[in-house]
């Protein structure tokens, strides 16, 4: 029997996919640093009676973390049948005044991590004849956001790569979609500094996130937008200079700090 993978499965949309795999019986392996909550989390839900829960407490901020990954699956003799790259953390600020480590790790973590976690399960899954993949990317990885920059080009690259392999893979029997959510009500605005109540746009559940991502996987979508105003975002860009679509970031994300003071506006994502 197959598994699924998760990264980022301790909290927020990760820990919601979880959830979700659980309730249909299928066997995880869930990966993030903090090993308590995924133990804590994997006890709950083999109460409720969901199949074999894995932990494999990994740092995707180090490099060679996917390879670990690989190697403890391996190990265990766990075909993974699907992969769910949900690990993902933002810094909302100038661009200058982000900690070198952080810029580094945030690159690692939302870009190299994935890429190589992909590299490394999909020739199992192409020897299987089939497999999926989930990459959790964003509405804000569509333009450039004043603030959030090198967050938005992570989500960028996400993108583009799923794209890409989505074509490339569809005649070996795998699906990879891509889901590009707004806000979302998680912890992921408190590490990012961000300030989504004071937003003009409507923060979803995770849950909206996960059942359109299965929904989208289901009908081998390439991209998939849980909510129709995500969709609007992204597609109204097609009638606007560039230039104006930047500025319309700018406006939905005002994250112009005033000292030391919070955020005057919130973040987009
Ligand atoms: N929330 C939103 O509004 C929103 C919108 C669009 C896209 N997204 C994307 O959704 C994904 C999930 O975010 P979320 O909203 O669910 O936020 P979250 O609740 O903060 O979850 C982030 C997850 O990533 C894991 N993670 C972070 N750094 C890691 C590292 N170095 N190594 C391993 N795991 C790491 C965290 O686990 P540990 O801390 O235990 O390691 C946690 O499980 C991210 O890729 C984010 O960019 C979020």
């Amino acid at each position: 029997m197959s598994c699924t993978l998760i990264t980022g499965a301790s909290t927020g949309i990760g820990e919601e996919f979880a959830r979700e795999f659980a309730r249909r019986k299928s066997d995880m392996v869930l990966v993030a640093r903090s090993e308590s909550r995924l133990q804590q989390l994997s006890a709950e839900l083999s109460s409720s009676g969901s199949p074999e829960i894995h932990i494999c407490a990994e740092d995707l901020g180090d490099p060679e973390s996917p390879r670990r990954i690989y190697e403890y699956c391996a190990r265990r003799a766990l075909r993974v049948g699907l992969i769910i790259n949900c690990a993902g953390f933002g810094f909302a600020g100038e661009y200058v005044s982000m900690p070198e480590d952080e810029l580094q790790e945030m690159v690692q973590v939302n870009t190299a991590a994935m890429a190589v976690l992909m590299r490394l399960f999909i020739p199992d899954m192409v020897a299987q004849k089939k497999g999926a993949i989930i990459n959790i990317a964003s509405v804000g990885g569509f333009q450039g956001i004043p603030l959030l920059g090198l967050y938005a080009a992570t989500k960028s690259f996400i993108i583009t790569l799923s794209e890409s392999l989505h074509e490339e893979l569809h005649d070996k029997g795998i699906k990879v979609v891509v889901v590009c959510p707004g806000y979302i009500e998680t912890g992921f605005h408190a590490r990012a500094r961000q300030y989504p109540e004071h937003s003009i746009l409507p923060v979803s559940s995770p849950s909206v996130v996960v059942k359109a991502a299965i929904k989208g996987l289901y009908k081998n979508k390439l991209c998939v937008f849980p909510t129709v105003l995500d969709f609007l975002l992204v597609f109204l860009q097609r009638f606007l200079p560039r230039r104006a679509v930047l500025k319309s970031a700018a406006f939905l994300a005002p994250l112009k700090y005033k000292g030391d003071s919070c955020p005057s506006g919130n973040a987009l994502f």
